[in-house]
């Protein structure tokens, strides 16, 4: 008589049984885990926030800077200066600069150097942002606010 110390074997069916509902539990639980992750959009920037973009004398008329860790462009003219989100208004990828204007890689958005729509499936033109100035004295672009276009900061 077999005792616990000594257990009968698995029956094949049973054992083949067995592996399958466990492979089905490791497919459903990975599924599960796979699918957490949709909702978040990968070509969005991470948090935004205030970004320091440095002092006011930094930007005499004729500067443009690209800050690509947070996707905006600042620029100054005469009128002061002004910063512009590079995230597409389509679906959040980085347009890149071209020589009038950007181009979304993603889908063909196309804005010119304003950031108005010329063509393509983005909805709105490109976000202008905030600028303050810190106690420092140090531009703070806000990368969550919105502007009206053509909106210059005067420094
Ligand atoms: S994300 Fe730019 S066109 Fe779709």
């Amino acid at each position: 008589m077999p005792g616990r110390l000594d257990p009968k074997p698995i029956p094949r069916r049973d054992f083949l049984g067995l592996a399958g509902l466990w492979s089905a539990a490791i497919a459903i639980v990975g599924s599960v885990a796979g699918m957490a992750q949709l909702p978040k959009p990968r070509v969005l920037p991470e948090a935004a926030g205030t970004v320091k973009v440095g002092p006011a004398t930094a930007y005499p008329a004729g500067t443009v800077k690209v800050f690509t860790d947070h996707r905006i462009r600042v620029i100054a003219t005469d009128q002061g200066v002004a910063a512009m989100s590079l995230i597409c208004t389509h679906l959040g990828c980085v347009v890149a600069e071209g020589p009038d204007g950007f181009h979304c890689p993603c889908h063909g958005s196309r804005f010119d150097a304003q950031g108005r729509v010329l063509g393509g499936p983005a909805p709105r033109a490109l976000h202008w942002l905030p600028i303050s100035r810190a106690a420092d004295g140090s531009l703070l672009v806000d990368t969550k606010g919105d502007v009206p276009p053509g909106t210059f900061y005067e420094v």
